[in-house]
């Protein structure tokens, strides 16, 4: 039996993304990973609870309590390292990590935008910003993408879409709902569950 890969979820609000990332675990979607930790950079937001609730370990690091970036980053990277993390899952965590924090993670670190990248997405576009500009253009289609997270913002890999219509009369709200709805919350797990077994499966082979 191959040892499950460890998964850390870094969050900022409402944390629906991690509820399907929990929900998945216990329908066995994700058997090859287990999420371990959630990390929040908000100590107030909700996503906090919903791991609580699942018996999840958790941990808050403030930026207002760090100095500077590196400080802020430097706490992560400690709670990562001493909890094994292999894999980090970006669900609404606002806050963009520097190069210096991606390349230590190289192909580890996932995220989910609220569009199909590339359109509405890089510095500035995130939760309702997006379908804002996305309705502002007047695009028929939106959806939602998981990547790989680089040191260009929204600029990694991608690892799946889901396309979803725009519907007349939406508004950001309303957008934002089907997109999490239909996409976001089918692809992430879908894509956690790929990149986990992918790294279970290379350090089988390496056995
Ligand atoms: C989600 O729609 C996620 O895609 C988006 O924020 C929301 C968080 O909701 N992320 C971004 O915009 C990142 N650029 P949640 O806390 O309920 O998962």
């Amino acid at each position: 039996m191959l040892s499950r890969v460890k998964i850390a979820v870094l969050v900022s609000g409402g944390g629906t993304n991690l509820q399907a990332l929990i929900d998945a675990q216990n329908a066995g979607i994700i058997k090859s990973g287990e999420i371990s930790l959630v990390i929040s950079n908000n100590k107030n937001a909700y996503a906090l609870t919903r791991a609580q609730n699942a018996n999840i370990k958790t941990a808050t690091v403030l930026k207002s309590e760090c100095t500077d970036v590196a400080e802020f980053e430097d706490r992560i990277i400690q709670l990562l390292d001493s909890n094994g993390i292999e894999i980090i899952v970006l669900a609404g965590f606002m806050s963009i990590l520097s190069a210096n924090f991606t390349s230590r993670y190289k192909d580890r670190i996932i995220n989910v935008h609220p569009s199909l990248i590339p359109s509405f997405c890089g510095k500035g576009f995130w939760g309702l910003k997006v379908h804002e500009a996305a309705l502002a253009y007047g695009v028929k289609v939106s959806g939602a993408t998981v990547h790989f997270v680089n040191e260009i913002p929204d600029g990694g890999k991608i690892i799946m879409q889901k396309a979803v219509e725009v519907l007349e009369g939406d508004t950001p709200q309303s957008l934002q709902k089907r997109i999490m709805e239909e996409a976001e919350w089918k692809i992430l797990p879908l894509s956690c569950e790929k990149v986990a077994s992918d790294i279970q499966r290379s350090k089988n082979n390496n056995l």
